[in-house]
């Protein structure tokens, strides 16, 4: 094989209750990627539609990662890289993570596959630290892995895979403002009080438990954020009021997706999936933000060849 096509779905990190530990793969955005193989070593990004990213490949999460795979199998190639990108930066729906997860799970096809998709999340987590300043690899594991995903540990990396429950969906509101990663992380707290910290661990192994028990009402219990969400929420505007839309149309629960400006919520089945999505359409409509509004299953493949 010397060409692939890929489908790098968007994904949902932190899930509000496992912030950089939780997130969960989305089908209906994503970015496509284009990877051929070059008898000249090195990577070369050679087109970018849909964004405006660097093309120096040590400067592009896509080139970063790239370039960790192909040292560590010391291939005898080098690669073109292609971006067609759907996802916009900074957009809180792991639009980084799509390049670089993307980039590592096509150079492998390309490769023979000699790499697990524990490998394959860390090589993407290389790429993914350029664009937020740190290594975290909620938005990349579950890109890779598909379905929900747990990090336990980022180094050495070691990933668990959840089950996904059949009937859950997603419906998402994509303000259209930037809110750069590294920007929301520098806001958050160093130090979290033990009663906070006590709720927010409880929240996230019964949200564990309830994905393995397909138990929505635990899921709806369980997804709370009482450390994160009240800082970055300030950031995003009507966050409350989407909030409270999203739950009073019969979301399970909701909070800020990643490091936002887009705001998740998980619902049980399509049908109240779409009543939530027009609730946040009439909180947003008067406000003349321009917004977009996805309604998903969860994607239990992750990233695919077209
Ligand atoms: N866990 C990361 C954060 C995800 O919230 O900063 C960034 O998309």
């Amino acid at each position: 094989m010397n060409e692939i096509k890929i489908f790098s779905p968007a994904t949902v990190a932190n899930v509000s209750c496992g912030f950089d530990v939780l997130g969960f793969c989305l089908e209906t955005v994503g970015d496509e990627m284009i990877i051929r193989k070059t008898k000249e070593k090195g990577v070369k990004i050679t087109k970018i539609i849909g964004a405006d990213l660097p093309f120096e490949a040590e400067k592009n999460v896509a080139g970063v990662a790239a370039l960790a795979i192909l040292k560590a199998a010391n291939a005898d190639f080098g690669v073109e890289i292609e971006i067609y990108k759907n996802i916009k930066p900074g957009s809180g729906v792991g639009s980084s993570s799509a390049s670089a997860s993307g980039t590592v799970f096509a150079i492998n096809e390309l490769l023979g596959s000699p790499f697990n998709k524990q490998q394959l999340t860390a090589f993407g987590m290389k790429g993914e630290a350029i664009a937020s300043g740190a290594e975290h690899a909620d938005n990349v594991a579950p890109g890779i892995f598909g379905g929900f995903t747990l990090v336990k540990e980022v180094n050495p990396l070691k990933v668990v895979q959840l089950p996904t429950p059949s009937k859950l969906y997603a419906t998402i509101i994509h303000p259209q403002i930037e809110i750069k990663t590294s920007e929301a992380r520098s806001i958050l707290p160093k130090v979290i009080p033990l009663n906070k910290a006590i709720k927010q661990w409880a929240n996230v192994g019964s949200l564990v438990s309830a994905l393995y028990d397909c138990d929505y009402d635990l899921i709806a219990d369980s997804l709370e954020d009482f450390i994160v969400e009240p800082h970055r929420s300030q950031l995003i505007p009507h966050f409350d009021e989407v909030k409270k839309a999203m739950l009073d149309a019969g979301a399970l629960g909701g909070g800020i997706s990643g490091s936002g400006p887009s705001v998740f919520s998980l619902c049980k089945g399509k049908e109240v999936a779409e009543k939530v999505a027009s609730a946040i359409k009439k909180v947003y409509q008067p406000t003349g933000i321009v917004f977009d509004v996805y309604v998903s299953k969860i994607n239990a493949e992750g990233i695919k060849i077209i």
